[in-house]
């Protein structure tokens, strides 16, 4: 669990370049739950934890991509020295709390998670512990639930069921921001003197390329937020604008052969010029 007051820098310079807060604000204020679609690198999770932040909020999370078993979410029977008790889960002590629960990547849920959710995302919020002698956890009136999910388009990503979907009347997409606010939230990120801007918008601007490329399917990654901000660190630390180039953004599409990898080469060639 993680209280608004320990929430690190890194979560509050989030850029709000959509408005997003005020979508989260209204559908927490009307109690409605809300699913956040979009690629990887977008921002999602730094969106929810300035959420919770602003609200005062405590955040429970969970990443189904981690393998998230029903025992994590619900809770666990245990004996000790001959007592038997019940370990609550991440769910049930955030419906008991009130807490904010974030669901993180749930297209990636089992089955067994996924029903479980369902039961206790329907109208009437609770819960029948099957692992508790059948009690029934109730939530509080301020209990909210954020999920994110990944477009369909990214490799191994199952459909979010229907069933589930409908628990989430709130959807939001968040996309790569443009160029100008990317730009702006790389300066929340690392202090960037003003020789360094120029390269930086080439970088931004290979960024864009790779991504339109692998939107479709000329190259199989398709770079974040978090590689222009690597990338801007390795500038920083004193790299040459094409050097930190090849090791942030090429050298990573070696992976899927030379031929992937002089393509981004060429790229980078184009905008950065030759060695
Ligand atoms: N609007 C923004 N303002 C400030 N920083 C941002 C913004 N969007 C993204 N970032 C930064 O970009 C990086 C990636 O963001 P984040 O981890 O929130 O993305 P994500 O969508 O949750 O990614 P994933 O799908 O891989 O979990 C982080 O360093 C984050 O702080
Ligand atoms: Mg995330």
């Amino acid at each position: 669990m993680m209280s608004s007051a320990e929430l690190s820098d890194q979560e509050l310079v989030y850029l709000d370049w959509n408005n997003a807060l005020e979508v989260l604000e209204k559908a927490y204020k009307a109690g409605l739950f809300v699913l956040i679609i979009g690629p990887k690198g977008t921002g999602k999770t730094t969106l929810v934890r300035k959420f919770a932040s602003t609200m005062n909020k405590d955040l429970h999370s969970v990443n189904f991509s981690l393998r998230t078993r029903e025992s994590h979410l619900v809770g666990t029977k245990t004996v000790e020295h001959g007592q038997i008790s019940f370990v609550e889960g991440v769910l049930v002590k955030s419906m008991r709390s009130g807490s904010m629960l974030y669901l993180d990547e749930l297209n990636a849920a089992e089955a067994d998670v996924l029903l479980r959710l369902d039961e206790a995302l329907d109208d009437r919020r609770q819960l029948v512990l099957k692992e508790a002698e059948g009690q029934t956890i109730k939530a509080t009136a301020d209990w909210f639930v954020i999920a994110t999910i990944n477009p369909l388009s990214h490799v191994g990503t199952k459909e979010l069921p229907p069933q589930l979907l409908s628990r989430f009347p709130v959807r939001m997409r968040l996309e790569y921001p443009p160029e100008e606010l990317e730009l702006e939230i790389v300066k929340r990120h690392v202090k960037l003197d003003e020789s360094k801007i120029r390269s930086i918008k080439h970088a931004i601007q290979l960024a864009r390329n790779l991504r339109e490329a692998a939107a479709v399917e000329e190259l199989y990654y398709s770079p974040s937020l978090r590689e222009t901000i690597a990338y801007a660190k390795m500038l920083n630390a004193g790299l040459s604008a094409r050097h930190a180039a090849e090791v942030v953004y090429a050298n990573a599409y070696d992976q899927w052969g030379q031929v992937e990898y002089q393509k981004v080469m060429d790229m980078i060639t184009s905008i950065f010029g030759d060695k």
